[in-house]
């Protein structure tokens, strides 16, 4: 089954019948919310807000493993995730939608693995943190709804909840980063761990700081109609790839 994990500005999904809602309890603690399950045309699907569905959990305070758990436990085999974010490349400015094909984790002291406690340990490979069929998925669904993305661009994860400074964000740019969030580490590396396919949908909601529009600080309420509008695109592009997802043979539905 197919998973979509909203972030800021995605705590619903207006175009899902919901069929029920399920509270799961892990090992790890309490999920952001329950998960709710529903469908969208004749395909099957389960959502969950990340920050809860009031958006109360900052990034540093979502329950990843708890989250990643309790989707593996039902069943999910692919995760296509939604973030918010910040454009460090010139193209990635308010309003982009990207598909990132790469990473690098800036956070610190979260829970990031499932292996630790007795656990015997594995070593994940994570040379490419994205699955590919899945973010071919997303790609194949936005040019089906007419919206274009960018493939491509390694995504910098920073700690959060405050914005980054000017120099951090030189540094992140130095460093690669073609955008800049919060949250998708540790949800990628913990999806890896229970070998889910996951890819995520990147909205840029703001140039990030010190850079275009943010030369002078970033301006938190044009981020936040840019993301309104965005999430509209995002709500249209996941729609047509549930429907895919649908679609493609079992063994095309999880990790290649
Ligand atoms: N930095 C980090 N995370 C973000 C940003 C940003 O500028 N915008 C939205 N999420």
């Amino acid at each position: 089954m197919l998973a979509i994990i909203g972030g800021t500005g995605l705590t619903n999904l207006a175009n899902l019948t919901i069929t029920h809602r399920e509270v799961v309890r892990t090992p790890y603690g309490e999920p952001s919310g329950h998960l709710t399950f529903g469908q969208i045309g004749p395909a099957q699907m389960v959502f969950l807000a990340r920050h809860g569905y009031a958006h109360t959990y900052a990034p540093h305070e979502v329950n990843y493993r708890a989250n990643i758990w309790a989707l593996a436990e039902t069943g999910v085999t692919r995760i296509l995730a939604v973030n918010a974010v910040g454009g460090i490349a010139a193209q990635m400015g308010p309003g982009v939608l990207a598909v990132p094909d790469q990473l690098i984790d800036y956070t610190h002291g979260r829970r990031h693995t499932f292996f630790e406690g007795g656990e015997p340990v594995t070593h994940i490979d994570f040379t490419e943190p994205f699955c590919a069929r899945a973010r071919n998925l997303i790609a194949r669904a936005a040019r089906d709804a007419g919206l274009p993305v960018v493939e491509g661009g390694t995504l910098g994860v920073t700690q959060g909840p405050r914005l980054e400074t000017r120099a951090e964000i030189l540094r992140l740019k130095n460093d690669g980063c073609a955008l800049v969030g919060m949250t998708t580490m540790p949800e990628a590396a913990l999806a890896r761990e229970k070998k889910l396919s996951y890819a995520t949908l990147a909205l840029s909601m703001n140039h990030a700081a010190g850079l275009g529009t943010s030369a002078g600080g970033i301006k938190l309420a044009d981020a936040d109609a840019v993301l309104a509008a965005g999430m509209e695109k995002v709500r249209a592009i996941l729609a047509r790839a549930v429907e895919l997802h649908a679609q493609l043979p079992a063994h095309e539905r999880g990790i290649d």
